[in-house]
């Protein structure tokens, strides 16, 4: 493992990635292929994929449903690493990412068949969810789908964001599952199906199924061997725990208000 990152203070995706982590979402794979499932891709559909990361769910995307996607990422290392993945699975011709900003999608003219968005909402202010999702209705075709991702809180909604934003130090803002309805019917979109689940993001038996059994053992060594980002990576994991009871993962597929 090679990294300049600061473990103390690098935000926890980041702190995630270097340690191997290639699934950085509250549901992990299985809310993914939740979403695919609802989806029900054709060939030939465009999905616009906000926060594409290292390209995992767009190379998921092309590869299996022979759709293109457009990716946004504004971090210009894992818009690199996508790329670099990308080309490795010889899919070029089907996704193209975008190094850019979620905040500036007015940029994309286009309109698309599907909107992927996971685990980025979350990080934003309530205005800033606000703002993405109008941004999304507005890059939907009529009959399109959003699909997305997040965390949701049950109780204690002051604490548990406090305690998260401690220790993933980004900002860490989950709703209510009403309340996740609520700011996509503001911003005119209608969820049509949901599905909640515990947060196991940093448990043994959901890495296992993210990762599989070498990448767990790959995680697992840089852990052992790198005391500062064991230190972190126990602490985020302490949070989840704490909260484990007060927070969970929300996959939901939204359309349209007026489609
Ligand atoms: C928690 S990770 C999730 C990545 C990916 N969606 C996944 O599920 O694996 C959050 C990602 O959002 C990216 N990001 C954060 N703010 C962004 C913004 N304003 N515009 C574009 N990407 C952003 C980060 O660089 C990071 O790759």
């Amino acid at each position: 493992m090679t990294t300049t990152l600061n473990f103390d203070t690098a935000p926890g995706h980041q702190v995630l990635a270097a340690a191997g982590k290639t699934i950085l979402r509250p549901g992990g794979k299985a809310a993914t292929e939740q979403l695919f499932a609802w989806a029900n891709f054709q060939p030939e559909d465009t999905v616009l994929e906000l926060a594409a990361s290292f390209g995992t769910s767009a190379i998921a995307l092309a590869k299996r449903f022979n759709v293109h996607v457009v990716g946004v990422e504004k971090n210009p290392d894992s818009v690199a690493k996508a790329r670099e993945n990308i080309q490795a699975a010889g899919l070029s011709d089907r996704i193209t990412i975008i190094e850019g900003d979620i905040f500036q999608l007015d940029k994309i003219t286009d309109k698309f068949d599907y909107v992927l968005a996971e685990a980025i909402l979350t990080m934003q202010s309530d205005g800033g969810k606000a703002k993405i999702l109008s941004a999304i209705k507005n890059h939907l075709q009529p009959e399109g789908k959003f699909l997305a991702q997040e965390m949701f809180v049950r109780s204690d909604e002051s604490e548990v964001r406090k305690s998260l934003s401690q220790s993933i130090r980004v900002n860490a803002s989950p709703l209510a599952i009403a309340e996740w309805a609520q700011a996509c019917q503001e911003a005119g979109l209608n969820i049509q199906q949901q599905q909640t689940g515990d947060m196991n993001l940093l448990n043994l038996g959901q890495m296992l199924q993210d990762e599989g059994l070498w990448g767990t053992v790959k995680i697992a060594w840089n852990v052992l061997t790198h005391p500062n980002l064991r230190h972190r990576i126990l602490r985020m994991r302490r949070s989840f725990q704490q909260q484990r009871h007060n927070i969970g993962y929300i996959a939901f597929y939204a359309k349209l208000s007026n489609s």
